[in-house]
């Protein structure tokens, strides 16, 4: 990757997975991304746009550099919703294999990743939110990818995302939509 680009990007994250599926996607709007690793402020909040709002503007506040924030949740129809805003929490304590035990049984495996996008580009503040619809697989398939990966199916897809590995995950993923959406409006902005 070329590190000279026309803007740059501070990605606030610790999950180098997600790193590398947004550098895929910045690549063709000639965006650097930095990771930022330091420890983000996360509320507690039903809206994932709430939490990735409030990490972005505290980080900008703070350090003055432009600032990409993204949160993202697994929504399941027959949990109601559950885990959703608590993904990360109900990923470190019951993982996927706790997912599939509390699905066991259950026929209607309908399910979505939510992600919402803000970034903070002086004197512009960019929200953009969006889905990949799917289903949740029986037993976990792949290695690849991170969190859910290998329980969530595409829409249109038999794979798991964690059968995909980064350009093809992303031909899908709710991710790569949110940020190219993102990455879009923000060209269109600083270019008038
Ligand atoms: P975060 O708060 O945006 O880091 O996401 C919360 C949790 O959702 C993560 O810990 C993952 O377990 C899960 N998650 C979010 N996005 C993805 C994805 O693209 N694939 C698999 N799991 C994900």
């Amino acid at each position: 990757m070329k590190d000279t680009c026309k803007y740059t990007l501070y990605f606030l994250t610790g999950n180098k997975h997600k790193v590398l599926e947004v550098k895929e996607v910045a690549r063709k709007y000639d965006i650097c991304i930095v990771q930022e690793s330091i420890g983000k402020l996360e509320i507690q909040a039903k809206d994932l746009a709430e939490i990735a709002w409030y990490a972005a503007v505290n980080y900008y506040l703070h350090y003055r550099k432009p600032v990409l924030v993204e949160d993202a949740g697994l929504f399941i129809k027959s949990l109601n919703g559950f885990p959703g805003p608590y993904s990360s929490y109900a990923f470190k304590t019951i993982g996927f294999n706790g997912i599939l035990r509390l699905m066991k049984g259950i026929d209607d495996r309908e399910a979505y990743f939510e992600s919402v996008v803000v970034i903070v580009y002086e004197p512009y503040i960019i929200i953009e939110r969006a889905r990949v619809y799917g289903e949740i697989s029986r037993a976990p398939r792949g290695k690849k990818g991170f969190g859910f990966d290998p329980i969530f199916i595409p829409q249109g897809e038999k794979r798991t995302f964690a059968e995909m590995d980064v350009a093809e995950k992303n031909m899908y993923s709710h991710r790569a939509k949110a940020v190219s959406r993102a990455f879009e409006k923000l060209l269109t902005l600083v270019k008038v």
